[in-house]
């Protein structure tokens, strides 16, 4: 088994030019898969709430969702990176709400990382979770939580002055001391300029290659989620219709009695004689 990697190895992969895997995961089974498969992060994401609880969107999902999912994914996974998600509304209020909510991901989930949201405007957010002594990693361009204030799930700096604007979200998280960076849909040239820009590791998840290390959303990857879709996913398996067809068979196979089959069933011990001798009392 694989030592459990710090941030400081992330940072030291960097220096060495060798990508971080990083995928998400809400619960205990995909969580233990994705140690077994050596991935070298876990993001459990607020994303929770529409691949797993089936909200149209991430607002809705609380941190106590947050909490738990990144407590089963933790047993999981005892032996990888994980980080929590920062749900919306739990760091809007106050650096001091911030700060007290990034604590409850670490004493309640043992997680190794919390990541938020926004960039200029949280700012002293991540400040104050970094002077807490808490890792924190940012996460601009598509920030999902505020879609509706982004007109939807839209890519990002594709033009001058939105690219300007997260040239400067990259630097204030860096500079306010978040240790890493994610970059969701932007096209690679940007991420190839903010990447070389800062010192911190830069993950893309949508944003092209020239960076650190990848992240995707494991219902994407796997088949599983299906309202949609983005560019960005590769498809690496289809456990929907692997999941519906071997439901589909069970369905049949209960209603044309071919399941159970005698391999499935426990015998009686005592003879049958007795057995009927036991049913013919309550007759
Ligand atoms: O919640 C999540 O999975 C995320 C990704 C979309 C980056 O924040």
């Amino acid at each position: 088994m694989a030592k459990k990697k710090s941030i400081l190895d992330l940072h030291k992969m960097k220096s060495n030019k060798e990508k971080v895997a990083w995928i998400t995961a809400y619960d205990f089974p995909t969580a233990s898969f994705a140690e077994q498969a050596g991935m070298d992060m876990i993001l459990v994401g607020d994303s929770l709430g529409m691949v797993v609880l089936g909200y149209q969107g991430t607002v809705p999902v609380t941190m106590d969702d947050c909490i738990s999912h990144c407590q089963a994914v933790r047993r999981g996974a005892p032996n990888t990176f994980v980080v929590g998600d920062m749900p919306f509304g739990s760091y809007h209020k106050s650096d001091e709400d911030a700060v007290e909510n990034a604590v409850r991901f670490l004493k309640e989930a043992d997680v190794d990382a919390i990541k938020l949201e926004g960039g200029v405007r949280i700012a002293s957010r991540i400040k104050a979770i970094a002077d807490a002594g808490i890792v924190a990693i940012g996460h601009i361009g598509l920030t999902p939580q505020s879609a509706g204030q982004l007109g939807g799930f839209k890519a990002q700096g594709l033009y001058v002055d939105s690219a300007e604007d997260l040239i400067k979200d990259a630097i204030a998280i860096e500079e306010a001391g978040a240790l890493a960076l994610l970059l969701e849909a932007v096209p690679p040239e940007l991420t190839e300029f903010i990447a070389s820009k800062l010192s911190i590791p830069v993950y893309s998840i949508g944003a092209g290659l020239p960076c650190d290390g990848q992240l995707i959303i494991c219902g994407d990857m796997l088949g599983m989620f299906q309202a949609f879709t983005p560019k960005f996913v590769k498809k690496y398996a289809n456990v929907a219709e692997v999941i519906t067809n071997a439901f589909k068979e069970y369905v049949d196979d209960v209603k044309g009695e071919n399941f159970p089959e005698d391999k499935h069933v426990y015998h009686i011990k005592d003879s049958l004689e007795d057995f009927q001798k036991l049913f013919n009392k309550y007759e």
